[in-house]
């Protein structure tokens, strides 16, 4: 056993979970608390030399702030949210310890941690994020660095804009009154997969996407774009210009 603790507020479900899991396979005991399980924010200050916060977005400032205090300088403190901005300046102001943004880009469905991609944000000192960069990448995990507001900029185009996408195909469909009945013995295999990509965000962790797109500032360009682009292919659909989309697409 490796000789010292890790905590995970938000250790009792999703990815949380799943990295709980990961420590302990690697030999680190865990600690994992939720809102009604596991020590409080204090007591895990105090027994954890690493705290992670792996809890919805919405919750995750009020979280950090609960804990960031208590920890002393040599502990670390890091984060697991999809956006880095905000946590990573609330966590450098909430606490003395080091601090390390962390995004991974999976889910708790995925088997391991081979050939995944990993960005950490570094916030404050080099020891800590050495250590987790090396666990990462014995993992098999492609680990990158970045600055926060270089993470979210480009969340908005990876997370932003691909569930924009999804949600509006969503909505158009709820709004068409159509029976997912009625549209199986039409379905062709790529409509089948945009389907269950839309049933995943709708009915699985609506609070997640609603998060990280609500969250990101880098947003209001894309929708600008994205609302520029609906509004040239409406023109070009509704004035049968079959020549003038082709033009479109070839260009880009
Ligand atoms: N899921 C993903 O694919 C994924 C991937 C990368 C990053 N992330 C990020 O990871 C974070 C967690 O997302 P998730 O999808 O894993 O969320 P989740 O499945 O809803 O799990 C959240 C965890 O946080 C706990 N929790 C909720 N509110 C809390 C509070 N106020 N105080 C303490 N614990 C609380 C829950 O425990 P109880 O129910 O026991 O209270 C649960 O263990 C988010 O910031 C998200 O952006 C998610």
């Amino acid at each position: 056993m490796k000789d010292f603790q890790i905590g995970i507020i938000g250790g009792t479900g999703g990815i949380g979970r799943w990295f709980a899991s990961f420590f302990r396979r690697e030999g680190y005991p865990v600690q994992v608390a939720g809102r009604s399980e596991g020590m409080t924010s204090p007591e895990l200050a105090k027994n954890c030399r690493v705290v992670i916060v792996a809890v919805p977005i919405a919750a995750t400032l009020d979280v950090i702030r609960r804990v960031g205090p208590h920890l002393p300088p040599d502990a670390l403190l890091m984060d697991f949210t999809s956006l880095k901005e905000e946590p990573v300046r609330e966590m450098l102001k909430a606490t003395t310890a080091e601090v390390v943004g962390c995004h991974p880009l999976f889910g708790p469905d995925c088997p391991s941690l081979d050939g995944q991609n990993i960005v950490l944000c570094p916030g404050r000192g080099e020891r800590w994020l050495r250590w987790m960069e090396e666990l990462f990448k014995k993992g098999g995990a492609r680990v990158t660095l970045s600055t926060p507001a270089e993470h979210d900029r480009m969340m908005a185009f990876v997370q932003g804009l691909t569930h924009l996408d999804t949600i509006l195909l969503g909505l158009t469909l709820r709004d068409s009154g159509m029976k997912a009945s009625e549209l199986d013995a039409f379905s062709t295999p790529i409509f089948r997969t945009k389907r269950a990509i839309v049933e995943k965000v709708f009915d699985a962790s609506p609070h997640l996407y609603a998060g990280l797109l609500a969250g990101n500032p880098a947003m209001e360009k894309i929708l600008d774009r994205y609302e520029k682009n609906l509004s040239l292919l409406k023109e070009l659909i509704l004035n049968r210009d079959a020549e003038g989309l082709t033009t479109l697409l070839k260009k880009s």
